[in-house]
């Protein structure tokens, strides 16, 4: 195996919710393979991007795509890439059917990450109106929603039902995937289907578990193997700002519902660290440990957040930041929750102030607390000296 061979081209798709087809979700969007707002999925599947990325793969070049694997690699030695490549061995053979400039007639998906639309109820701060229809009416955008299929999602739902029957893992986010009709519509078929042992992950603000008259607790009842990723940056009031939209206490009840109805889903926790939550990281995770938001094999997610730069690490100062890591030095976890935020310890003293992110970020936060009637220090009066 060549070593920039990715099998993902293989079996997978990806959609954005803007119609842009990448090869998975952390391909370069900067370098579509096609639009499917306009395009067939079989004709972008074989069109000259998509048979260059697998004729490159094959013959060990990079492709600009790809970049965020080659560099985990150079630091890490692993990637999405490698665990892909691991998680669907068994089709390596896949390759074979590939003619030399990169054409694969068959078309046969195992995994499918379709972004439907932007329709979310919450404008997290760290989020934007590409994923956020509140965002995108707050920011006055002439267009709200966005849809990856263009104006009617169906067209785009009907190429891809046919494939379900061989589908082994669908992925959710969004938007938000519970106000997504398509993601209701795929359960209904999947059990109609008889695929109830089909893996389902998620990446949801739990903030509605009913959408017109579904309630998504009685089909996931159908499903043996569910995984949850609850994005969740902080509890209480702090989570209430970050993550503008949430009701806490309701989405404390919702976690305990889906623990109660469907205690068999794996729930967990996604959590973006960014400058709003670091200082106070041990105080909420103790909090959702304490308060049992978990099912048994909790293994939360700590994602330190790259953009938009006014969030990340560079806009504390030195005095704050050596303050923030001796509190989370204090971090009296388990195995890997000390080791993530470790790491983000590490993260925290790798990175620079940069004043001018600091002021855009005062700058920004002034902008959006004006029009939520919020005020920061009411909610982080940590970050006073900041
Ligand atoms: C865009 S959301 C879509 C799914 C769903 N609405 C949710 O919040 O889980 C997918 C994930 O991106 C995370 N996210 C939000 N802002 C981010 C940022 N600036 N950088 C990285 N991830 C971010 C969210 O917290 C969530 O876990
Ligand atoms: S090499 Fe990495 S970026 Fe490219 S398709 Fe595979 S997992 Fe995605
Ligand atoms: S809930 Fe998800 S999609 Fe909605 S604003 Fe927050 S991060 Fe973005």
């Amino acid at each position: 195996m060549s070593n920039t061979f990715c099998i993902l081209p293989w079996l997978h798709l990806y959609v954005n919710a803007d119609g842009s087809v990448l090869p998975c979700c952390i391909g370069d969007y900067r370098y579509p393979l096609g639009d499917a707002k306009n395009s067939s999925i079989e004709e972008i599947w074989n069109n000259e991007n998509f048979k260059n990325l697998r004729y490159n793969m094959i013959n060990g070049l990079e492709s600009p795509h790809c970049n965020a694997c080659y560099q985990s690699e150079k630091m890490t030695g692993n990637s999405a890439r490698t665990h892909f490549n691991q998680k669907f061995k068994k089709y390596k053979f896949l390759e074979d059917f590939t003619q030399p400039d990169g054409y694969l007639e068959k078309m046969d998906f195992k995994y499918l990450d379709i972004r439907w639309s932007n329709i979310c109820n919450f404008k997290c701060r760290t989020c934007c109106a590409t994923f956020s229809s509140a965002w995108a009416k707050e920011d006055g955008n002439k267009n709200v929603y966005i849809f990856a299929g263009g104006n009617s999602n169906d067209k785009l739902y009907n190429e891809l039902e046919p494939y379900f029957e061989g589908v082994e893992e669908f992925y959710f986010a969004g938007g938000e995937p519970l106000l997504t009709d398509k993601h209701y519509a795929i359960l209904e078929k999947l059990i109609t289907l008889g695929k109830t042992d089909v893996r389902l992950r998620y990446n949801s603000n739990l903030s509605k578990l009913k959408f017109k008259n579904k309630n998504v607790l009685d089909l996931w009842k159908h499903f043996s193997d569910i995984e949850i990723y609850a994005s969740i940056d902080h509890y209480g009031e702090k989570a209430e700002y970050i993550r503008e939209g949430t009701n806490w206490k309701q989405v404390e009840k919702n976690i305990r519902q889906i623990k109660e109805y469907t205690p068999h889903i794996l729930l967990s926790t996604n959590s973006v660290i960014s400058v709003l939550n670091v200082s106070t990281l041990n105080n909420f995770y103790n909090y959702i440990l304490e308060n049992n938001l978990y099912s048994k094999k909790y293994s939360p997610t700590l994602y330190t957040l790259i953009e938009p730069d006014f969030y990340n690490f560079s806009v504390i100062n030195d005095n704050l930041k050596h303050k923030i890591i001796d509190e989370l030095k204090t971090r009296n976890f388990d195995e890997n929750l000390n080791a993530q935020i470790d790491g983000i310890i590490q993260t925290l003293e790798k990175t620079n102030y940069n004043h001018e992110n600091r002021n855009n970020f005062l700058e920004q936060t002034k902008i959006y607390d004006r029009k939520r009637n919020r005020n920061l220090l009411d909610y982080f009066p940590e970050l006073k000296s900041i």
